[in-house]
């Protein structure tokens, strides 16, 4: 759909694809059809070879060595998550944390908080940082440490590998949310420390959304959450011990898989830091814009190891407010609010009025930065305004 729009939300979804992603959603849809791995026949055989080139390809795109078998397809992020923290995490166990993390991290661990799993929280910072001093103290005794690789308001990069390295030295394993960070920036679960990776589909890896998953480092164990049919030893009573069956009961998202595996391509020929590079120059240029608007308080700080995402709020106008008016009177889609991430906002005070959100993707242009910091602009111009400190 061309409805003129200046979509900058892709920190929410890359709503805007690339061509040959849908061609391929279209082209299994058409041609192929059948589940993967739910019978012998062609097409099902056919279905099961798309979903292991899609394997093979993210397992290529994070680095991840030996079988690409421990990558495991789920609807998205956060049923990734949910697999992971409910299968590593018993009562007793102690979880660590961050203020930056996504609801998606948040709430399961809040509920096992509820069954005698202990719950540590690392401060959040308005640059993003974290104390890894603090860090270091929390993770004594720990099972597990669950980080962002990417922040979802601030748009900074965590110190993963610097975190996974204390993490381990204190026996705790390292499970990393890259639902912002997987096609924005380069992974390398190996260099990182990273023992399992959970990771959303429909955003910087260009799939379709209900496509996501988890790579499980092999020597984790991690009992499975769901449970049902696997299309293979039907006559077990249990879930298989082998990945990827143990981790995935139910039929797969066949069309939405064979899109994500055209993502993944696609990213692949131009390069993880290709499109990184591209998406800080314009992440920068909006930055500045709106930097100059009076009126215009900028909360996400211009880093460029971070990801594609400005995030302000705008003196006299309510978020929610701001973010409809870009909508309607200028055709700029952004996200308002708190974005799942109340913890995050408390950390920057913003929890109480919440922020707007502009995300740049991998097509966005200058001549749209432009127009959306114009839009502001406009709209600025419009607000009687209090005088800014040192203005
Ligand atoms: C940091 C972070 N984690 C997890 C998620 C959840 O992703 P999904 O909705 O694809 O499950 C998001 C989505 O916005 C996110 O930003």
């Amino acid at each position: 759909m061309d409805d003129g729009a200046v979509y900058l939300d892709y920190a929410a979804t890359s709503a805007v694809r690339p061509e040959p992603v849908i061609a391929a959603v279209t082209e299994y849809l058409r041609g192929i059809g059948a589940t993967p791995g739910r019978a012998g026949h062609r097409r099902a055989v056919e279905a099961g070879r798309i979903v292991f080139r899609c394997r093979r390809a993210l397992a290529t795109l994070f680095n991840a060595p030996g079988d690409p078998g421990r990558l495991t397809f789920h609807l998205n992020a956060t049923h990734a998550l949910n697999v992971a923290i409910l299968g590593v995490l018993r009562p007793g166990d102690r979880v660590v944390r961050t203020a930056y993390d996504h609801n998606a991290v948040r709430r399961p661990v809040r509920a096992l908080a509820g069954r005698g799993v202990h719950e540590m929280v690392l401060a959040g910072q308005t640059d993003g940082s974290v104390d890894l001093d603090e860090a270091e103290r929390a993770l004594r005794g720990a099972r597990l440490l669950v980080i962002p690789h990417a922040t979802n308001v601030l748009g900074t990069a965590l110190p993963v590998t610097e975190l996974a390295a204390r993490a381990h030295a204190a026996g705790a394993l390292v499970l990393v949310d890259a639902a912002q960070s997987a096609g924005h920036l380069p992974i390398d679960v190996q260099a990182m420390g990273i023992d399992l990776l959970a990771f959303t589909g429909h955003k910087g890896l260009l799939g379709p959304q209900g496509t996501g998953g988890l790579w499980v480092r092999d020597g984790v164990d991690l009992p499975p959450v769901f449970l049902g049919g696997t299309g293979g030893d039907s006559d077990a009573p249990d879930m298989p011990a082998l990945f990827p069956d143990r981790l995935e009961a139910g039929s797969q998202n066949g069309p939405g898989i064979a899109g994500l595996l055209a993502g993944v391509e696609w990213l692949a020929e131009r390069g993880v830091a290709a499109v990184h590079a591209r998406e800080i120059e314009l992440k920068l240029r909006l930055w500045d814009a709106l930097d100059l608007i009076h009126g215009v308080t900028l909360l996400s700080p211009p880093a460029e190891d971070g990801v594609g995402i400005v995030t302000m709020n705008l003196a006299g106008v309510d978020a929610a407010d701001l973010a409809r008016r870009l909508d309607r009177d200028f055709g700029v889609l952004v996200r308002a609010g708190l974005h799942c991430s109340p913890e995050q906002h408390d950390a920057i005070g913003t929890g109480a009025v919440g922020a707007v959100r502009f995300s740049v993707g991998w097509a966005t242009t200058e001549e749209e930065v432009d127009r959306a910091a114009a839009a502001v602009a406009r709209i600025a111009g419009a607000e009687p305004q209090a005088p800014q400190a040192g203005s």
